[in-house]
């Protein structure tokens, strides 16, 4: 099985599957690591040379193969299952898990992030309301939503393993054709 987390940007899908992993004895993909170690540049330098529709591709290419992952937990980028179908690639790869951070909480980390494109320049937090409330309906439509405000890394992780403990999607599709992803452990 995998475990898929997704989740608006700076919402700590990164720290908690890496703290999920551990104590599941799984890998780890994250997405946008993923697609920068495979391009050699940062996604802002993606975004800047060949634009954000180009990155969208690759995280819809990416989707496709998830599937044909074994025990991994899957970090995705906050814009990965807005595109149309790609939440049900995600959904066939394991139970996804919505990790609903509180706004303001996101809002402090992103006012100091530069490496996130989609909220640099301008106003940040209208901004980041904006996409969040656009996107909440998609988030929503997980199999699990783990609200994480106040918790640390260990009880969030905790919470998920129970949640997805059996999980087993009522009609599985059909089976991938895309070849695996190496991941690290
Ligand atoms: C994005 C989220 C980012 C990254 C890219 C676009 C988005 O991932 O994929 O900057 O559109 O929400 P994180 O959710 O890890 O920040």
């Amino acid at each position: 099985m995998n475990v898929v987390l997704i989740g608006f940007m700076a919402s700590g899908k990164t720290s908690i599957g890496r703290r999920l992993a551990r104590r599941l004895g799984y890998h780890l993909l994250d997405c946008d690591h993923f697609i920068e170690e495979q391009l050699g540049c940062t996604i802002a330098e993606l975004f800047e040379r060949r634009g954000e529709p180009y990155f969208r591709e690759l995280e819809t290419r990416l989707a496709r193969r998830l599937p044909a992952l074994e025990n991994t937990v899957i970090a995705t980028g906050g814009g990965m299952p807005i595109a149309p179908g790609n939440l049900d690639l995600l959904r066939r790869a394991g139970p996804v898990v919505f990790i609903k951070a509180d706004p303001e909480d996101i809002l402090k980390r992103l006012e100091r992030d530069t490496r996130r494109p989609k909220v640099q320049g301008g106003n940040v937090r209208e901004t980041a309301l904006g996409l969040l409330e656009a996107r909440l309906p998609i988030y929503s439509q997980a199999d699990f939503t783990v609200a994480s405000a106040g918790k640390g890394l260990n009880r969030t992780a905790g919470e998920i393993i129970r949640l997805v403990a059996g999980f087993q999607r009522a009609a599985p599709e059909s089976a991938p054709t895309e070849p695996p992803v190496e991941t690290r452990g």
